[in-house]
This record gives structure tokens, sequence and C-alpha cells, in this order.
């Protein structure tokens, strides 16, 4: 193993902008098993008397969503919203297109509700683009956002709902830019028809934010271009255009998989760009922020038709180290962007492409599970600028990448900050001095790694605490500067606490 040196250099004084706790969401979809048997399963012993499984509950309160995206995903471009409230035993059993799956519909928008509320965390609804009209995008805000006294809202009443949802946050579709898509448009029929969509939605209720559907990822034949025409059209009536994208290494190019934060911060930087223009070329006031509303590592080419099934399991990843430390550097791309990034959902939060595992009986966390754990619950106030100065591993993909990919935050009401560093070579250790230039009273409270010699290395239902984010002794602090020792394959995180000071 090689050794290198490195500086970190942070100042609390040197800020990108505020982070967006909205940054830290899920995504839950009608496909295989994320909704039946992972959230939802009555039969299990392990579920409360709504039939949400308690463990599963519990796993993500731990991991601190604040948003939580639904129904889809593809699934909403063909869902009739009706079918999923009022009495499910009159709810219709039908065949789902999306993922050929059998959809009974025992789980709604309303059971939906109350899932987030058993989590503590802001719904997100999609309405449906595909086969869907205006008008029944329309009538789900009322039905979920009036107060009682019209048809849609009174429904919810009777349903046992007097009091409104409050949805704030509304995708207007999704991946509209995609063949595969049910009901799939060009940028400008999408664009017009989005932009009506929008429209109808905010005067059903003018508090909510909408989603612009944006490019399905960046290898779309008609990324950028998409982007551009559908927010020229739209611009006005959305908060949020929306990102998608699923990382892998298909090719076993570890050194290159594990440099996917260039990747990340080119597909955020080209759509910011997109943005700025669109804004200009308009002459608007407004602005429009980005949502990265599906994000995941996404490759190992499980199934994807539930031939015609109930919950299937389709797209269950097993997720091995090297996929924990390309969510960990998303996740620091995310405090680098969040200037122009305000949402941002991890697809999907259970058994679907899905660091969470259920069976019937228990639950089984991967590696990168604790990643966004300790990302979510430490990155709080302003995203720092931070100056990593370290030696760069060369990959076929990027050339030459920085050996350390690193965030941080801090926040100015509790003094708390936190560090967030990647060692990302496979073969050299690096010895990094992180450096707190405005104030040297800062102390580390408490430090934690998730680290292995083995990129492939995975847990399992025998060995299920074989990659988990262990506590270190909280490195030693000396006048502001703590030096740490960070194995190749590492994601460090240290926590601190206050004194460092805004001078
Ligand atoms: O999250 C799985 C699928 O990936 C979603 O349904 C779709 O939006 C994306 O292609």
């Amino acid at each position: 193993m090689s050794e290198h040196a490195a500086q970190v250099l942070l100042d609390a004084n040197r800020t990108i902008a505020e982070i967006s706790p909205l940054l830290f969401g899920g995504f839950i979809e009608h496909m295989g098993r994320c909704v039946y048997e992972g959230i939802y399963d009555p039969e299990s012993p392990l579920s409360d008397e709504q039939g949400l499984r308690t463990d599963v509950l519990d796993a993500l309160r731990a991991q601190r969503y604040t948003v939580m995206r639904y129904p889809g995903g593809n699934f909403v471009s063909g869902y009739n919203w009706l079918d999923g409230v009022g009495p499910k035993d009159q709810r219709p059993r039908r065949k789902e297109l999306a993922w050929q799956s059998l959809e009974t519909n025992q789980f709604g928008t309303n059971e939906f509700m109350a899932f987030c509320r058993a989590i503590d965390t802001e719904p997100m609804l999609a309405v449906n683009m595909g086969t869907g009209t205006i008008q029944a995008a329309a009538d789900l805000v009322e039905y979920c956002n009036a107060p009682v006294g019209t048809y849609w809202a009174d429904l919810r009443a009777q349903h046992g709902f007097a009091e409104p949802h409050n949805v704030r946050y509304w995708c207007v579709g999704n991946e509209m830019d995609g063949p595969w898509q049910i009901g799939h448009l060009d940028a400008v029929e999408y664009g017009k028809k989005a932009l009506e969509a929008a429209k109808m939605m905010r005067w059903a209720d003018p508090t909510i934010e909408t989603v612009l559907c944006g490019s399905s990822n960046d290898r779309m034949p008609t990324y950028p271009e998409w982007d551009r025409t559908a927010l020229e059209i739209a611009w006005e009536h959305v908060d949020y255009h929306s990102m998608h994208y699923y990382a892998g290494n298909p090719q076993d190019d570890t050194a290159g998989y594990l440099a996917s934060a260039i990747l990340f911060e080119r597909f955020v930087e080209t759509l910011e760009g997109t943005l700025r223009y669109v804004k200009a070329k308009r002459r608007s006031k407004h602005d429009v922020y980005l949502s990265w509303d599906e994000w995941q590592v996404w490759y190992k080419g499980d199934p994807l038709q539930g031939d015609w099934t109930v919950a299937p399991h389709l797209a269950e990843e097993v997720y091995n180290l090297e996929d924990a430390l390309v969510v960990a550097q998303w996740l620091n791309v995310f405090l680098r962007k969040s200037h122009v990034l305000k949402i941002a959902c991890v697809a999907q939060v259970v058994n679907v492409i899905s660091w969470l595992q259920t069976r019937r009986d228990g639950l089984l966390k991967q590696p990168s599970y604790y990643v966004f754990e300790l990302v979510s619950n430490l990155a709080r106030g302003k995203a720092l600028d931070v100056h990593a100065a370290a030696p760069a591993v060369e990959t076929d993909e990027y050339g030459p990448a920085p050996m350390l990919d690193v965030a941080a935050s801090f926040d100015e009401a509790t003094g708390q900050g936190a560090v967030f560093i990647v060692n990302r070579s496979q073969d050299a250790a690096v010895t990094a001095d992180c450096i707190w230039q405005n104030d040297a009273s800062v102390q580390i409270a408490e430090a934690w790694q998730l680290a292995g010699t083995d990129p492939k290395a995975v847990n399992t239902w025998d060995a299920p605490n074989n990659l988990i984010a262990r506590r270190l002794d909280a490195p030693v602090m000396n006048n502001g500067t703590a030096t740490l020792r960070l194995p190749p394959l590492s994601f460090t995180v240290l926590k601190t606490s206050a004194g460092m000071q805004n001078s």
C-alpha cells in the first residue's frame, strides 16, 4: 500500500449556500416489492395495525428522510389515483403495464400519507402525464389539499380524512422524455401539457410547488435540448426541474466508477447553465432550481418485468463497498451544488434498487444505508467551499481524479459542523491534515469510518455487519488542525462542535 499526504482546508466564512433539508429525500414506487412487502405488509409479524412494517419504519426514521416522492416512477404514467382511495375491498385489481405486474391498490394516496406521518417526512406526489389528464391532476391536488366543502375534498373526508393532507411538492409527470414511458411525449408536447397541468394544479392550490420532468439521464439523445425546450415553455409555472440518474460499474472499471462524482457534477453544471439560459431568454424574475428526484446505483441486471404477479422481486440490487463510496460522493456533490440543487430523492427506499432489503421476518442493511444515514443526520446549515489538495488517481474515463472527494457543512445556529471525506484510491492511504482556517478552537466531537479492502465486499443475511460505519476515536485537534489517516476505499465522517466562529 502506498502512502500520500493531503490537506483539507475549511473555513466557515467560505460558504456555498444554505443546505436545503429536502436534499435527503427518498422515493417509493409501486414497483416490485417496494410498497408491498417493503413498506406495507399486513401478513408480516413485524407490521403494525395499519399494515406498515415497523422495522422498516424504524430504519427509515434513522435515516431521517425529509421528503418522500410517490407513487412513481414509470408506474405513475398509467395510474388512475382514484383506484387507490376509498374502501379497500372496492379497489380494483389491475394489470400494471409499466412493470408488467398485478396491482391490488391496497396501498394508495391516503395510506401513503399515513406512512409519511409515521416517519415524519414531507410527501411529494407525482401526477400522471402519460394516460392522465390535466383535469385529473388538478382533482388530485384538490382531493389532497382543499378544506372540506367541495367535491374532491368531501370525497377525501368521506374516505376518512377530514383534514387536508397539505401536500406541497408535486412532480408534473415522470421521465416523459423516455420512449419507455407510458404516453411518452416530445419536449414541446410535454412542455405544453406540463404548463397547463401545473397552471390548473396551482389554481387548485396556489401554495404548491411544482417539478418539471427533465431528461431521464445525460445519455438521452434529446439531452439537454429536452430540458431547454420544456423549461422555455413551462418556466413561469414550475419551481424545480428534475434530474434522474442511475450509476453503475457494468464494465468493472472500479477506478473510473470511483470517480463518478466528476460525472455527477458535470450533469448538474449543464442543467444549471440551462436554467440560467432560459431565465435570461425569458427575461424572467422567477427562479427554477434542480430536483434530483431519482438517484441511486443500479446496474446489476435483476428482472424488470413482474410476469403479472403481485410484488415480484424486481431490481433488488446487492450493493458492495464501491457502490457505497459512489453514494458518499453523490451526497458530497449535493452539498457542493447546494446553491442550485434543492431536492434529491434516492430511488428507492426499500427492496427495489435499495440499500434496505426485507424478508417477511427480517431486514438487511446494505453498506450504503450507513453512508446516507450519516450524511442525512449531520449535514446542516451551510455547505462549505472546501479546498482539498490531494494527489490524483488515474482513470481511463476521466483522466486524473483527486484521490479525496470532500464536502463539509457548518451550522451557525448550533455551532455544529461536519466533514465528509471519500478516499477513492484502491491502494493508497492518505494522511490528511484537516485545517480549520478561521477557528483554532474547533473540536471533533465524533468520527465514523466505513472502509474495507475489497471493493466488491457486501453485507449478507449471515454477515449483516461486514460493512458498517464504525465509530473511530475522535482525532486529536491541535490548534485547529487534525491529522487523519484515511485508508484506501474509505468514507470518513467528522462531527465538529462549537468553536468554529464566523469572524
Ligand atoms: O426507479 C425505477 C424507475 O427508474 C422509475 O420508475 C423510472 O422513473 C426510472 O426509469
